[in-house]
């Protein structure tokens, strides 16, 4: 804040000059990598058959940078799947759960989503451990007998699961993490971890439309050898007389893929190999986490909703605005988008009232620097 006093009175801390070049903070679909044109993307296969050789080729091509990318061993598979994390995560839920029992755990909106469908929908009866925004439940509480479930990192109360340590080794039930806003944000044990999902909308800035779906040894080998008493869409089958479709983990789609959605996807990795691949992507995510972190700790009014900061977020930061209510920072939010310097930054609708500023690698840390000083002059005129 630049208030001065001058003859009493307090003079208003001007607009400020510099601007985000892209104000582009939306916690998904998240800003594009940086260099993003549309007519950048190759676009060879559009109009084709996603069956053909080239199509089979882009889509193998685009689950090959992903292995790559993540660090991800030979052990474990990954395929492209329709409906976007959700599809990829509800997919899992439904083919794998029923054999033991159900540990749910939520501190936000979407764990609290896959509450309602464990409780609701596939009616299992689970475990659910909880916390309010801000917080994460006792993960020492975990019974790794039963199948666990739960969000990497909550995208909308900014608090993650600080590592895999809590995840036990000689765990009998599978793990499922729901790993959305996490994955190429932080190093994820691979081997702790039996079934993830994202979308390419967030840290990649990709397109929504399709999720990643990841299986361990563990989860294929309960695919193989239980069979959920329930029915399920040709969408989410991914065994066929009592095996893996090794097809689905090869490009072979279940169903018609957008090669557009594919083609923006590899843009996205190819970028990302170009920067120094997985630590290029962490050590952006770092930077700019860090940038908005010094932003906070300048400004009393300014706070991190995530209470610890081990479980803080570095992709989904949610802040606290003291006294601010929802009005408030709807006015506040406005007021920086109409200047055309900052997009989408109040909270989820569902958490408390704050601005929710993503970090991930497709934004640039001058881009959040520059943000500072349009917070407080919002801040000084939502005020008013
Ligand atoms: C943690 C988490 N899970 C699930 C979703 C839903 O993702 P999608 O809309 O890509 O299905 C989101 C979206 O923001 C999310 O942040």
């Amino acid at each position: 804040m630049t208030d001065t006093i001058e003859s009493g009175a307090a003079v208003r801390a001007a607009k400020p000059h510099i601007r985000p070049t892209r104000p582009n903070f939306s916690s998904g679909p998240c800003a594009k990598p940086p260099g993003w044109a549309a007519n950048k993307l190759d676009t060879r296969v559009l109009g084709r058959s996603h069956r053909g050789a080239l199509g089979k080729a882009r889509l193998q091509y685009c689950i090959d940078l992903m292995r790559e990318l993540l660090g991800l061993p030979d052990s474990h598979r990954i395929g492209i799947v329709p409906g976007s994390d959700t599809g990829a995560f509800e997919m899992a839920m439904w083919t794998i759960l029923g054999q033991r029992g159900v540990t749910t755990l939520a501190w936000e909106s979407f764990g609290e989503g896959w509450v309602t469908d464990a409780v609701k929908q596939l009616k299992l009866d689970p475990i659910v451990l909880r916390a309010d925004y801000g917080q994460l439940p006792d993960l020492e509480q975990v019974d790794w007998s039963t199948d666990v479930l739960f969000t990497w990192n909550g995208t909308t109360s900014g608090v993650r699961v600080p590592d895999g340590n809590w995840i036990s080794e000689d765990r009998e039930g599978l793990s499922f993490a729901d790993a959305t806003s996490a994955v190429f944000a932080y190093d994820l044990p691979w081997d702790k971890i039996d079934v993830a999902t994202f979308s390419w909308q967030k840290v990649l800035g990709g397109e929504a439309a399709h999720g990643v779906l990841i299986l361990g040894p563990r989860a294929v080998e309960r695919l193989e050898s239980y069979t959920p008493d329930r029915p399920l869409p040709k969408l989410f089958r991914l065994t066929k007389g009592g095996k893996l479709i090794e097809g689905i983990f090869k490009g072979e789609t279940i169903n018609t893929p957008s090669m557009l959605a594919v083609e923006d996807a590899i843009f996205a990795l190819e970028w990302a190999k170009s920067i120094g691949g997985r630590d290029g992507l962490i050590a952006r995510t770092d930077a700019n986490a860090e940038a908005l972190n010094r932003i906070v700790e300048e400004r009393h009014w300014l706070g991190h909703l995530a209470v610890d900061p081990a479980s803080r977020s570095k992709t989904s930061v949610c802040l606290t605005v003291e006294g601010a209510d929802a009005d408030f920072i709807k006015r506040f939010a406005k007021l920086l988008y109409g200047e055309g310097v900052a997009f989408d930054i109040a909270g989820y609708r569902d958490a408390p009232p704050g601005l929710r500023i993503w970090c991930g690698a497709t934004v640039d840390a001058a881009d959040i620097e520059a943000l500072g000083p349009w917070l407080d002059w919002a801040w000084e005129q939502t005020r008013r």
